[in-house]
């Protein structure tokens, strides 16, 4: 079945649909390289649209889905010595095309995505975007505030300097103590590494934010899509907005 060819526009990015209608009133579209006069004119797939003879075509249709992961489940897509998998908590129909962003240690908690859009996902891994993610760490022992200023400042790992991160307490209880770790960077077990540097054990680590997006109420083990303005914040964070998001509300 076709789509009719303002909307088949507006889905490229084009223009609005009353944008598109003006486009093509105004002699600029084409379809199979003749200049389409009816607004209401059908195209299939494999109609060659133009506008000012550029070839136009929709955004692909992708998915961004938020898993609250547990603890005791591995990033990987399949593991031999890990049977369970953050894919086998999905939907069974999305778990063939979708993907971890990054990667949480087997026992981190808390935000995961997992995406089919691969340029999203390099970008939201990638340091140049610098995405900033936010953990909540319980580590043994009282943390003095010089250690807040190193974790601030950066710790020196076994690779090098960590980067700048946003660090406060949240509570002090016991010989434990609750932090807020920001940090923009995704080394291998960072977090950890940089508590255990300064002699603190990481007992319990979640990510409760990544870049605009919060874990909220979802529970431990559930998913679920990003909302539209979700999705438009996170590829606006990464320097997509440009592009269209396209609404399905028409
Ligand atoms: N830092 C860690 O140490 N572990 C994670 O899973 C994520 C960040």
């Amino acid at each position: 079945m076709g789509t009719r060819l303002v909307r088949y526009l507006a889905q490229c990015g084009v223009a609005s649909r009353r944008g598109a209608a003006d486009l093509v009133r105004q002699g600029v579209v084409s379809v199979n390289g003749e200049i389409a006069t009816n607004v209401a004119l059908s195209v299939e797939p494999t109609d060659q649209v133009a506008v000012r003879g550029k070839e136009v075509r929709p955004a692909a249709r992708t998915t961004v889905l938020m898993l609250h992961k547990p603890a005791g489940v591995v990033c990987s897509r399949r593991d031999p010595h890990n049977p369970d998998t953050v894919i086998d908590l999905i939907p069974a129909e999305l778990r063939p095309r979708l993907k971890p962003v990054g990667r949480l240690d087997k026992d981190t908690t808390g935000l995961l995505l997992l995406t089919d859009d691969g340029d999203l996902a390099f970008r939201l891994t990638h340091p140049r975007y610098g995405i900033e993610k936010t953990y909540v760490a319980l580590v043994e022992g009282g943390v003095a505030p010089e250690e807040i200023e190193a974790l601030r400042e950066g710790v020196h790992l076994e690779e090098g300097w960590t980067a700048e991160a946003k660090v406060r307490i949240l509570d002090e209880a016991r010989d434990r103590t609750t932090l807020e770790i920001r940090i923009h960077e995704g080394r291998k077990r960072q977090v950890r590494r940089m508590c255990e540097k300064l002699g603190h054990r990481v007992v319990r680590l979640e990510r409760t934010e990544f870049g605009p997006l919060k874990i909220g109420r979802l529970q431990p083990g559930a998913s679920r899509e990003l909302t539209p303005k979700e999705t438009a914040s996170l590829r606006q964070a990464v320097g997509l907005a440009d592009e269209l998001i396209t609404t399905h509300d028409e």
